[in-house]
């Protein structure tokens, strides 16, 4: 089964806005397997961001992501098209074309303080999965308790 990796941005986190996220992966079905508070170095975000590193914002998105004025919530969620989904319930890039219903579409109106990350595809899940959550441990297999009455076997 698929997971994929969300983080609340540390603009997301001082807006209070981390139970939100939360509320609405659990209540969609999908299970938390990795949660954690990080202030990533600049070499993480850089990593992290590595396809916009030619772009005008590169610079202002790592400071933002790592000066530590608030972490940043690491998190990992697994179930069926979690990739996909997760990146329809957070909305577009820009809050201004994210749809109302989404999380950017309700909570955000600026692309530089967009709340919310989710990978954007397989490659992108594996590569933010291992970069954020490396160490062996951090990841948890288990059973959410009548994930029978959510996810069918057909
Ligand atoms: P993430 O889930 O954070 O990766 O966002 P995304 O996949 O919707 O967009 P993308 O990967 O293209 O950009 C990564 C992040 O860079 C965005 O979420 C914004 O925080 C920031 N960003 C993207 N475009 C702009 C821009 O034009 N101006 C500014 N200030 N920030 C931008
Ligand atoms: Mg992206």
């Amino acid at each position: 089964t698929e997971r994929t990796f969300i983080a609340v941005k540390p603009d997301g986190v001082h807006r209070g806005l981390v139970h939100k996220v939360i509320e609405r992966f659990e209540n969609r079905g999908y299970k938390l397997v990795g949660l954690k508070a990080v202030v990533p170095s600049r070499q993480l975000t850089e990593e992290h961001y590595a396809d916009l590193k030619s772009k005008p914002f590169f610079k202002g998105l790592v400071d933002y992501m790592s000066n530590g004025e608030a972490p940043v919530i690491a998190m990992v969620w697994e179930g069926p098209d979690v990739i996909k989904q997760g990146r329809a319930m957070i909305g577009a890039t820009n809050p201004l074309q994210s749809a109302p219903g989404t999380i950017r579409g309700e909570y955000c109106v600026s692309v530089g303080r967009n709340a919310i990350h989710g990978s954007d595809s397989f490659e992108s899940a594996e590569k933010e999965i291992s970069l954020w959550f490396g160490k062996a441990g951090e990841l948890i297999d288990w059973k959410r308790s009548g994930s029978e009455w959510v996810i069918s076997n057909n």
